[in-house]
């Protein structure tokens, strides 16, 4: 399963929102974070699960960037990551460690802060949890924004999903093919004359645009989501002079990009947290003394629902 996170983060992304996020997460996704870091103390030790490309050790070093607190936030995550660089001189220290399942973890320093944005309910939790507690310091926090059944993120991810896997979308890559071999090798303007005067590629042209109609018609927003548009105008704009060949290698990419992403949204929708799982949670959490301290719901400017925010803390005694 880790594959297509690996391909994913691979790609340079920052955060699991694509381009939603470019430039680290802001807003609320943000924001929550900054009273938990505040609590940090000289030489401390953060662990972040289901790291990615480490978009939180990110937030956390840029948020002390300007005192002289030093500390070390080490970042893992089960799939292959591609982190950008950081200064090693830096006085916060970041780590980050792709291929390491969070469920049993490669080391046990004890830590100060456990963290994880959309991370941690991808794993198994009662196994990731009961790690989670053992690495945890006495007083030692945890805090993880998770997905929730209910957010907008969630019912705005199922609409692509189906989006994606649905006849029309199969159909649309179908004509996209069989027009890239009606189309033949375009090389020059008479080449562009002839496609245009071609009755079968006209054909197929107007079941393309007829076919984006339907996705259009049938959920606008979430087609803008899924990428599908770039993906036909890059076809047709870019690659109008590619060979056959290279138009089909193409299509085959975009075919992965899109088969990746219906298995990214279907673990998302299956990672998010309903009132049931989170008793699980919490059961699994107290039997390792590790207490429940809050949990409430991040919502964006327009009051529309994101996330859960859960804090714990490890038992004094
Ligand atoms: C939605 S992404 C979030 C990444 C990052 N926290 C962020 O906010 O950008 C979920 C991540 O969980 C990772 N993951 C899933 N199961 C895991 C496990 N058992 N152990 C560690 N990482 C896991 C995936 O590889 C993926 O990178």
């Amino acid at each position: 399963m880790s594959q297509h996170w690996s391909e994913y983060w691979e790609q340079g992304h920052l955060t699991s929102f694509g381009t939603d996020f470019s430039s680290n997460y802001a807003g609320i996704l943000k924001d929550i974070w900054l009273p938990i870091f505040k609590e940090l103390r000289p030489n401390f030790e953060v662990l972040d699960i289901a790291t990615g490309n480490g978009a939180l050790p990110l937030l956390l070093k840029n948020y002390f960037d300007e005192s002289n607190i030093n500390g070390r936030v080490r970042g893992v995550d089960i799939a292959k990551i591609q982190p950008i660089k950081f200064d090693a001189d830096n006085s916060i220290k970041i780590e980050l460690i792709g291929e390491v399942n969070c469920e049993s973890l490669p080391f046990s320093d004890p830590v100060d802060l456990v963290t994880s944005q959309f991370g941690i309910e991808y794993s198994n939790l009662s196994a990731s949890l009961k790690t989670v507690a053992n690495i945890l310091k006495t007083g030692g926090r945890l805090s993880l924004v998770c997905h929730h059944h209910n957010s907008m993120i969630i019912s705005r991810n199922k609409q692509v999903l189906l989006l994606i896997q649905s006849v029309t979308t199969k159909k649309l890559i179908e004509k996209l093919y069989s027009l890239a071999d009606s189309m033949g090798q375009v090389t020059t303007k008479v080449d562009i004359n002839r496609i245009k005067n071609d009755q079968v590629c006209e054909v197929l042209r107007n079941d393309i645009n007829q076919l984006i109609g339907e996705l259009y018609e049938s959920n606008e927003a979430a087609l803008m989501d899924s990428e599908i548009l770039n993906y036909v105008t890059t076809f047709f704009k870019q690659g109008l002079y590619w060979s056959v060949d290279k138009k089909n290698d193409y299509l085959k990419f975009v075919q992965k990009q899109l088969s990746d992403l219906a298995l990214r949204l279907e673990e998302l929708v299956c990672a998010a947290i309903d009132e049931t799982k989170l008793a699980s949670m919490l059961k699994i959490l107290s039997n390792e003394r590790v207490e429940f301290v809050s949990a409430t719901t991040l919502k964006s400017t327009d009051a529309q629902l994101l996330a859960w925010h859960f804090i714990f803390q490890k038992a004094l005694k």
